[in-house]
C-alpha cells in the first residue's frame, strides 16, 4: 500500500506507470556560497538539469530562497537514486534532508526541471517563515500547491 496527499491508502499497483514504479523524492539542502542567489548561478543549475532530466525521464520543480533549496524530484528509482547521489556530491549543496522518499500514482510535475518564481508566497501559505525548519508535511504541502498554482 501507498498514501496519497490526503493520506488515504492505495494498493501500489495503481502506482505503475507503463512498466515502472514511479516514486518523488524531496530534500531541503543549504546552498553554499552565491548559489541560488545569483542570476548566472540559477541559470547553470536550470540548464544542466534540463538538459539530464529530460535524458532520464524526470520531472521535478526547486524553490531557492535565502540560502535554502526546496527540490522534488519525480522518476524512476534508479534515476532519482543516481540524481541523489550527483547531488549529495554537488558543492553547491550543504546538509541535503530527505522529507519525503515514497511511489506516487502521478506526476505532479510537468517540467525537467522548473523553477517556483514566487518562493516567499509559497512559505507563507504554508506558514513558514523560512525553509530551514520544514518538515515533511509542509513540503508535501507546497509541491500541492505548487501544481495548483
Ligand atoms: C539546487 C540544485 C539543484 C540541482 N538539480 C539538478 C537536477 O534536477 N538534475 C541534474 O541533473 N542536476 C541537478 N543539479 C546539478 C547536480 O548537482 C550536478 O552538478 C549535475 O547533475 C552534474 O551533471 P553532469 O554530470 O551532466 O555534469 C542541481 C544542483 C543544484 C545546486
Amino acid at each position: 500500500m501507498v498514501t496519497d496527499d490526503n493520506g488515504a491508502e492505495k494498493p501500489v499497483k495503481s502506482v505503475i506507470i507503463g512498466n515502472y514504479l514511479l516514486y518523488r523524492l524531496i530534500y531541503a539542502s543549504e546552498t553554499v556560497g552565491s548559489t541560488g542567489a545569483s542570476t548566472l548561478s540559477v541559470a547553470q543549475i536550470l540548464g544542466v538539469s534540463e538538459r539530464n532530466n529530460r535524458r532520464d525521464d524526470i520531472t521535478s520543480g526547486v524553490m531557492l530562497h535565502d540560502g535554502w533549496c526546496l527540490h522534488a524530484i519525480e522518476g524512476r528509482r534508479v534515476d532519482v537514486d543516481r540524481l541523489m547521489r550527483r547531488l549529495r556530491e554537488d558543492r553547491r549543496l550543504d546538509n541535503i534532508r530527505v522529507l519525503v522518499d515514497r511511489p506516487i500514482a502521478e506526476r505532479r510535475f510537468s517540467e525537467p526541471m522548473s523553477l517556483c518564481d514566487n518562493p516567499k508566497a509559497m512559505l507563507k501559505a504554508v506558514g513558514l517563515p523560512e525553509l530551514a525548519r520544514i518538515t515533511r508535511y509542509e513540503a508535501e504541502r507546497i509541491v500541492a500547491l505548487k501544481q495548483a498554482a
